[in-house]
Formats: structure tokens, C-alpha cells, sequence
């Protein structure tokens, strides 16, 4: 069955979605190399071809689909492939998938990624004849445990067997996941993750330093803490315990709970004394972030913190969703645009140089003009370095889609859809502005040949023009004669810049370092990975530039 040039099976991997994903992605490639496993990146020739489907919203969906019809023609070509469908669309579906689908082999859900081995195992060697062999599946046992402690949880198992070789096949990878929570307790009426991740889980404080400090001695510069709402971190010592002694995942507690102050005498790990431990017990690592925020229960003791310890950057992601009190209600979001206006301002109180970004869900059934222009006055009113917006789409579990029709037309959706990004727009150049003169730090990830693109834009649009000269057709009106002239106009009047350095700010802002020709003789693979002092020069919506300092 191989195609490779040894006997190791092959696997061709591929995510959709959210951070999350990746970070299981990562868990998953780790432990199936660890176990002789061969990665690929053509799917057409892999023996095993595995999706890790993302069901928040509908497109990523449709796309994971489609993958599913193209591994079907294989097998209708004969060929003998194994088709594992992995994450939350394997969750929510279950054995329906298996129906509509009959050419995927094996589902594996979220929370039982450390199964998945045993799965491929007895598809490859059964043909994967058994049906209850083919699933791994939480069902709705992950919300069934009224008990603290989570402690029969193998999944935590498959967090802590990460490999951390310095020369294994990641090593050049200088960011890295680290979870700090796993599923979701919040319930907006929107959102399939509680439902498909499960219920909140809470990895002990010593378990996720351990992670940090070993992908740090292994090269790691920049370390992401990743939680559906990260902020919500809580760990009380001494409740989940194995025989040994050592402390286990706890369920955390629900959106009420976590207001409680904990009782006299318990000792309990915070978000912001989670992430002062990082800071001092890891001194090595240059940035510590974190995401996704809630916007309930931000503490200014997670602000003090940011503000007190240098490598923790002043980012935070804290999606509004939106503007409008009525809707914020519907979506069960469990605060107001007030609330939401003052977690802002005491934000840029205790660190006026952090930046802040969000998503936003137009279109949420019976969402009025009226309330869709207050998400936009909220726009204007956060100076949002960037906001990723999204229509509504229903979503089979949740509670919107039995409460609510789907009742904001979808060119409405599109409408308000476009109007926001343009305001966005205009909120994120003013964003970037401020940057301009300033001098920061910026980790470089990529480098980029601007000069040899600009040269084959200049090089296309030239061929253009004559062609169109020599057939002496009317350009003017040719829809793309705009576009052409541009080119044709950006290169008479701006001189070559060729190869920039590209990372991000502390404060997550993507900066494009040009460098000079006596710079870009320098060792400038180097330079990826490492964090380097600029100034910046100028900048767009999206972008800033910069110059070596
Ligand atoms: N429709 C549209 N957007 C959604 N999101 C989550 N569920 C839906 C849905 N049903 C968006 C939210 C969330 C982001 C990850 O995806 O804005 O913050
Ligand atoms: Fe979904 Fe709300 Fe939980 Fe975020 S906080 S994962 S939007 S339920």
C-alpha cells in the first residue's frame, strides 16, 4: 500500500479552523511520527488522509466536504487509502458522517485525539470492518462529570508526550501552542464549541510551565497560551489529584461560578498568576501571549501583570461580537456594550500601548439597521487593530438555530458584511498610524523578494500594454486597464525595494522591514526566528513599514 520510498505508511494531514486546531494537529503529527508514521503533502498519493474539520462556522464545512468527494474518487479508482475524519465536525456528525459518507473510515473527535493511533491501526489491519472500532467520540459523556477533577483524562497525556526535539522535523518552527484550557462553559447561543469541545477543563499550572520551559530549551522564541476563553483560567490546588500525588485537569467552573470569590484558605492558580509564572519560571522565552479573551472577567490583576512583566505582550484578542445590547443579550455573551466600553478603558489606562482586536457577527437573526449601526459606532469608538467579521451562519446543536430563524437576509448579512470591513478599514490605518515614528521590537518570521514580485508585476503589465497595443484593442475600457495602469504607474514612480524582513510587533501587527542592499547581503536566513529593533516608517490598513535600527 505504500507510495513512499520506505515501508513507514504515509499520511497527509490537513486543518481547518481555529488555533485550536492547529495546536491538535501538531499533537496528532507528533504522536503518529513518533510511532513510525511518514507525513506527506499530496494527498492524492498518501495512505492515510486525515481532515481536522472545524464546524464553527459553515464555509469551513463546505471545504472539508469537498476534500471528502475527492479521497472518494480514490477508493472508486481502486485505490486503497484510509480516510479519517478528525475535530468537531467528526464530533457533532458521528455515525451520520458514516452514512453520507461512506468512504471515510475512521471519526475522531476533539477531545479523543490520544486515540486516533489505535484507530488508523485497525482500519489498516481490519479494513476497519468494525463500526464501533471506527469512532472515538466524547458524545455528551464530556459534560456528564459532576466531580472536579477530570482525572481520567488521557487527552492530557497527549499534551504532555509533545516532543520537544531540537532537531526533529519542527525545529525552525520559533512560535509554538501552548493550551491552557480545553473546551467551553459559556454557552453563546451562536457557538457549537461547547458542544463539540466539551465541557471546561483547566490543565494544572505545573503541567503547562513544564511545556513552556522545554519548547523554549528547544528554540521556541515566541510561546501562544491558547483557551476558548483564556482569561477564565482557574486552577484550585489540592481537588484533582491522582494516586501519586500529582495534579490532574480540573472542569472549570461555568460563567456564574467563576465571579464567586474562592472560599477562605483554598489556593487557587489565576490567569494572571499563571502568566506571572511563565514570566519567571521561563526567563528565557522572549514572548508569552495569549488568546482568545473574554470580555467578562478581564481583572486588572491580568493588567498588572502585562504591565509589570516585559515579555508578556500587550496584545489581546477580545471579541465584542457586537454592538448592540438587544443582540449581545440574544447571543447570551453575558455583557453589555458598556461593560464591554470599560474593560476598554481600563485597558489603555494600565497600558496605553497595548493593541486590541476582536470578531464581530453580523446578521444574527432579528439583528435590525438600527442595531447593526450601533456595532459599528462601537467600531469607531475601540481604536481595533484589526476585527475578523463574520455573517451569522446557523449551526445544527447550538441554541440559536432552535430559538432563532435565520431571518437577516443574506444580502443584508453581505451588505452590513462589506460596510463593516470598510469601516474596519479606517479603524485599523488610524490603528497603525499611531505606530509611525515609534521604535519597537519585531520577531521575524519570513523573508520576502519584493523586488523580484514587483519586477514580475512591472514585468506582466508591460507585456499587457503591448499586447494590447498590438492588437490595438481599446484598453481604456478593458474592466482591467484600471488595475494594469496602476501597476504601470507605481512602477515609474517608486524605485525597487527588494527583500524585506516580515514579522509581527509585540503587539501582533504585521511589519515589513525593508532592508537596505548592504543589509540584504547579510546573513538574513538568520534573522528568521530572532527579534530585531526597528523604526517605523509608514504604514497601511494592514501593514507597517519599517527600517533596521
Ligand atoms: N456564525 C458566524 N460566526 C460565528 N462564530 C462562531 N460561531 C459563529 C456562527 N454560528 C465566530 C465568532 C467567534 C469566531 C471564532 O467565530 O465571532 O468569535
Ligand atoms: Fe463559543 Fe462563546 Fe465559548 Fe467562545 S465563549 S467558544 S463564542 S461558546
Amino acid at each position: 500500500m505504500s507510495s513512499g520510498t520506505t515501508d513507514a505508511p504515509t499520511v497527509y494531514l490537513e486543518t481547518f479552523g481555529c488555533q485550536m486546531n492547529e495546536l491538535d494537529s501538531e499533537l496528532v503529527r507528533g504522536h503518529l511520527r513518533s510511532l513510525g508514521y511518514r507525513f506527506v503533502d499530496d494527498f492524492t498519493t498518501a495512505d492515510v488522509v486525515l481532515y481536522n474539520t472545524c464546524s464553527v462556522r459553515e464555509q469551513a464545512e463546505n471545504k472539508a466536504y469537498t476534500r471528502l468527494g475527492l479521497v472518494g474518487l480514490r477508493k472508486k479508482a481502486g485505490q486503497e487509502v484510509i480516510l479519517g475524519v478528525l475535530g468537531c465536525m467528526a464530533e457533532r456528525d458521528g455515525a451520520d458522517m458514516l452514512k453520507r459518507f461512506p468512504q471515510v473510515d475512521l471519526l475522531c473527535g476533539p477531545g479523543e485525539l490520544d486515540r486516533l493511533p489505535a484507530l488508523i491501526d485497525n482500519a489498516r489491519r481490519t479494513g476497519g470492518a468494525q463500526r464501533a472500532e471506527r469512532l472515538a467520540l466524547a458524545g455528551d459523556k464530556s459534560r456528564r462529570s459532576s466531580t472536579l477533577a477530570a482525572a481520567a483524562d488521557n487527552l492530557e497525556l497527549l499534551d504532555l508526550s509533545r516532543a520537544f526535539d531540537p532537531t526533529g522535523p519542527d525545529a525552525h518552527r520559533k512560535s509554538a501552542y501552548v493550551r491552557i484550557t480545553r473546551g467551553c462553559n459559556k454557552f453563546c447561543t451562536y457557538c457549537v464549541v461547547p458542544n463539540t469541545r466539551g465541557a471546561e477543563v483547566h490543565r494544572p499550572p505545573g503541567s503547562i510551565v513544564d511545556e513552556c520551559r522545554r519548547l523554549v530549551d528547544a528554540g521556541v522564541v515566541e510561546i501562544t497560551l491558547l483557551g476558548q476563553t483564556v482569561n477564565h483560567y482557574r486552577y484550585t490546588h489540592g481537588l484533582a489529584v491522582d494516586d501519586a500525588g500529582r495534579e490532574q485537569p480540573q472542569v472549570g467552573p461555568g460563567l456564574a461560578g467563576f465571579r464567586a470569590a474562592p472560599a477562605e484558605g483554598v489556593n487557587v492558580t489565576s490567569f494572571a498568576r499563571l502568566l506571572e509564572r511563565i514570566h519567571e519560571e521561563v526567563p528565557s522565552l522572549q514572548r508569552l501571549r495569549f488568546v482568545t479573551s473574554y470580555p467578562r472577567d478581564f481583572g486588572d490583576d491580568i493588567l498588572e501583570v502585562m504591565a509589570a512583566c516585559p515579555r508578556i505582550c500587550r496584545y489581546i484578542h477580545a471579541p465584542a461580537q457586537s454592538g448592540s445590547n438587544r443582540i449581545l443579550k440574544a447571543m447570551n455573551r453575558g455583557y453589555t456594550r458598556e461593560e464591554y466600553l470599560a474593560f476598554v478603558d481600563r485597558v489603555f489606562k494600565k497600558l496605553p500601548d497595548c493593541t486590541i482586536a476582536g470578531d464581530i457577527i453580523v446578521g444574527f437573526p432579528t439583528e435590525t439597521d438600527a442595531e447593526f449601526e450601533e456595532t459599528v459606532s462601537l467600531l469607531r469608538a475601540v481604536p481595533f487593530k484589526n476585527n475578523y467579521i463574520f455573517k451569522y451562519s446557523p449551526r445544527p446543536g447550538t441554541v440559536a438555530i432552535d430559538r432563532f430563524k435565520d431571518d437577516v437576509p443574506n444580502e443584508v448579512k453581505k451588505l452590513r458584511n462589506n460596510l463593516l470591513l470598510n469601516v474596519q478599514s479606517e479603524v485599523s490605518r488610524a490603528a497603525h498610524e499611531q505606530w509611525v515614528g515609534k521604535r519597537v521590537s519585531v520577531l521575524v518570521e519570513e523573508l520576502r523578494d519584493h523586488g523580484a514580485r514587483e519586477e514580475r508585476a512591472a514585468e506582466a503589465t508591460e507585456r499587457s500594454l503591448e499586447n494590447a497595443r498590438a492588437k490595438n484593442s481599446a484598453i481604456l475600457t478593458h474592466p482591467e486597464s484600471k488595475k494594469i495602469q496602476l501597476l504601470w504607474d507605481r512602477r515609474q514612480g517608486s524605485p525597487r525595494t527588494g527583500v524585506q524582513a516580515v514579522g509581527r510587533t509585540a503587539g501582533d501587527l504585521v511589519t515589513a522591514i525593508n532592508l537596505t542592499a548592504e543589509q540584504a547581503k547579510l546573513d538574513l536566513q538568520g534573522l528568521i526566528g530572532t527579534v530585531v529593533e526597528v523604526e517605523i516608517t509608514n504604514c497601511s490598513p494592514m501593514l507597517l513599514q519599517a527600517q533596521l535600527k
